[in-house]
């Protein structure tokens, strides 16, 4: 499986970005293929001018275009998802992401808007074309906790969200969707 994951936090200890690689670890080695977008280190002048003759633009893109399942993560602001988000996905074709899987995550400073993936990126998604969406997990901060080392230490309960919305990607349950996404 080819996953891509896009990471949209402009800060460089993002928890939202920590969360994606902590989803790929919990994936198992089931990825053939990652490949790691970072959208605050894609070049910001092409990416405002929405420039997607740009040579790195345009391999995120690609990237995109590729992946079987597509991981995207953003810190809730002003209680939706980032703006650096939306201008990346704002530089996708129509239809960019039609027979993907996608887990959208988000982390933000409070529960009141655990329910921005629902009400804000799930539309946009949507108009991407998705129709296989696992379950949103959102993670307040104090379900991430600093690690003293680096990195973050999630709560049980954040662990299991998590597990539970990836529980569609077991192996025995592989053939169907596989067959959904390539369909
Ligand atoms: C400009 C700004 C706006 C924010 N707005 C919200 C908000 O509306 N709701 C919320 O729960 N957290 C809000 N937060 C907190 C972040 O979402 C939270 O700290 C998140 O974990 C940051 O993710 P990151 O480390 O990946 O950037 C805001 C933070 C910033 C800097």
């Amino acid at each position: 499986m080819h996953i891509t994951s896009l990471s949209a936090s402009p800060s460089e200890r993002s928890r939202s970005a920590w969360l994606t690689q902590f989803a790929l670890t919990r994936l198992e080695g089931r990825a053939a293929r990652h490949d790691d977008i970072l959208v605050r280190a894609l070049p910001a002048g092409p990416l405002l001018a929405a420039d997607v003759q740009d040579a790195a633009i345009a391999a995120a893109v690609q990237s995109v275009e590729a992946a079987d399942l597509l991981i995207v993560s953003t810190p809730i602001y002003k209680a939706a998802y980032s703006g650096l988000l939306k201008v990346f996905l704002d530089l996708l074709p129509p239809d960019a992401l039609r027979d993907k899987l996608v887990l959208p995550l988000a982390t933000g400073g409070s529960p009141a808007h655990f329910l921005a993936l629902d009400y804000a990126l799930k539309p946009v998604l949507s108009a991407l074309g998705a129709r296989h969406v696992l379950d949103g997990v959102f993670a307040t901060d104090a379900q991430l906790r600093r690690h003293e080392a680096g990195g973050y230490v999630p709560e049980p309960d954040l662990i299991a969200r998590l597990d539970r919305a990836l529980a569609p990607l077991a192996p025995r349950m592989r053939a169907p969707l596989e067959a959904a996404v390539s369909c």
